[in-house]
């Protein structure tokens, strides 16, 4: 396979696109209930430690790649290690990635789902005076039925294979300049409408002083899965987008910038939903309805609420969607590396993708009690095993290929960053970042 030509038109292009990739359901949906599961202030005392220790250089380590290989990351893999005289199995690293991307996607999808769902009955007015208990119990009411789930999540694999099919370097700019902004406005509002609410000084409690009892393992596995999942790292995704990476652009500014706008995403969600949680009274430990629950409760106390609400999902659905996108690219990569037409790759990977999403849909229903192991369901299994241990796996092979495998001359003008924040990086991901994913990792085995 050749070096594509494709390029984001500009830096900004390039950071817009990669902050598109990072900011989704992770952010919005993922970040909330985590911390409601995982004891509050120490989830996200380590999640942001774990963001800025390995989740950043490994961010860089992986765009490297891309940038260097210039092709699908499994082919840029197997190129960059021809080059380094090293075995080319390292391209299975990329087909590993692909596999990660594939069970990602698959939940993605299904939830991106609710939010198409959300957005119509939001602008339907169809919460317009219902009280909390009927905001919960209809939110039960329509993961039990998997004809509208289906639909749902039919529409949204459309709508993402439908932009990836157009090759993303052109469809996804315009979206992610309107994008980006707007949700950040929107988050903010309702910061501030919650800052006046009973609820938000316990939730500053909750969110910012840790409470080092509910330290354990788990919380720690949890913090490090999730660190990479938000940041969209450690699956190659980020990688192909890396190919795509214009010359003259520091790696290291343009990654610290999307770390920065992706943390305050989580953040301004977090401190908007446990305001709802504890001024309700409701359990931080809800699990994955908990956005879901929380946010029609707190628009609805806003004038117009059902216009915010319907605003709040659509951009949301934004979100995931330019996330969604750069979870398919990988595959349909490296499928079009294999010779595949474009069009071709996007088709069989929607179908696959679609199919595996099935088995999300149907969790909540006929398949709720058929578990696949360690007594989850496909979807608790299909959204943590992914992130939990295949995403700090991929980082870890990733910052060893960046930091110990790729010539040293290749890595520094990938990185762009001149030879001292060159030292510096390969420093902090061979002395800092590796060792603790590895240390992480075991201590999860264990
Ligand atoms: N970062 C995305 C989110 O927070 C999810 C994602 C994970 C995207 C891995 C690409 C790769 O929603």
């Amino acid at each position: 396979m050749n070096e594509t030509l494709e390029r984001w038109s500009s830096r900004r292009a390039f950071i817009l696109a990669v902050t598109g990739a990072a900011v989704g359901l992770g952010n919005i949906w993922r970040f909330p209930y985590m911390t409601g599961e995982n004891g509050g202030a120490v989830f996200l005392l380590l999640y942001v430690a774990f963001v800025v220790l390995l989740g950043l250089p490994v961010m860089m380590a992986e765009i490297l790649i891309g940038r260097a290989g210039r092709r699908s990351p499994m082919h840029s893999l197997a190129h960059l290690a021809q080059q380094a005289k090293v075995t080319p199995h390292w391209r299975w690293l990329g087909a590993f990635g692909a596999l990660t991307v594939f069970l990602i996607l698959s939940f993605y999808s299904v939830v991106s789902g609710w939010s198409i769902e959300f957005l119509v009955e939001a602008v339907n007015g169809d919460f317009v005076g219902l009280g909390p208990a009927e905001i919960g119990a209809n939110f039960d009411a329509f993961l039990a039925d998997p004809l509208r789930m289906t639909f749902n999540h039919t529409l949204f694999m459309i709508l993402t294979m439908s932009v990836v099919a157009a090759g993303v370097a052109n469809g996804l700019e315009k979206l992610n300049n309107l994008m980006m902004p707007l949700l950040y406005v929107l988050l903010v509002v309702l910061v501030i409408h919650a800052a006046f609410t009973d609820g938000f000084a316990p939730a500053l409690t909750w969110l910012f002083r840790p409470d080092m009892s509910a330290l354990s393992v788990g919380v720690v596995i949890n913090a490090l899965g999730h660190a990479f999942f938000t940041l969209a790292v450690g699956a190659c995704a980020l990688m192909a987008y890396g190919a795509y990476m214009p010359d003259h652009q520091s790696l290291p500014r343009a990654a610290g910038a999307v770390a920065i706008l992706d943390v305050a995403v989580a953040l301004l969600a977090g401190i908007a939903i446990f305001s709802v949680v504890f001024a309700q009274g409701m359990d931080p430990g809800e699990g994955p309805g908990l956005m879901f629950v929380t946010l029609p409760i707190a628009f609805a106390e806003l004038p117009w609420g059902s216009l915010w609400l319907g605003l709040f999902f659509l951009l949301l659905l934004l979100a995931t969607w330019t996330s969604s996108i750069n979870l398919a690219e990988p595959m349909v990569a490296t499928l079009q590396g294999f010779g595949l037409r474009r069009s071709r790759a996007t088709a069989i990977v929607a179908l696959g993708v679609w199919l595996a999403g099935m088995l999300s849909v149907l969790s909540f229903s006929t398949m709720a009690e058929v578990h696949w192991l360690a007594g989850m369901n496909f979807f608790e299994l299909v959204t943590t095993v992914p992130t939990d241990v295949f995403l700090p796996i991929g980082g870890l092979l990733i910052a060893i290929f960046a930091a110990w495998v790729l010539p040293r001359d290749t890595a520094l003008r990938a990185l762009d960053a001149g030879p001292n924040g060159f030292r510096a990086w390969r420093a902090l991901v061979r002395f800092v970042s590796i060792p603790l994913t590895l240390i992480v990792l075991l201590s999860g085995l264990i």
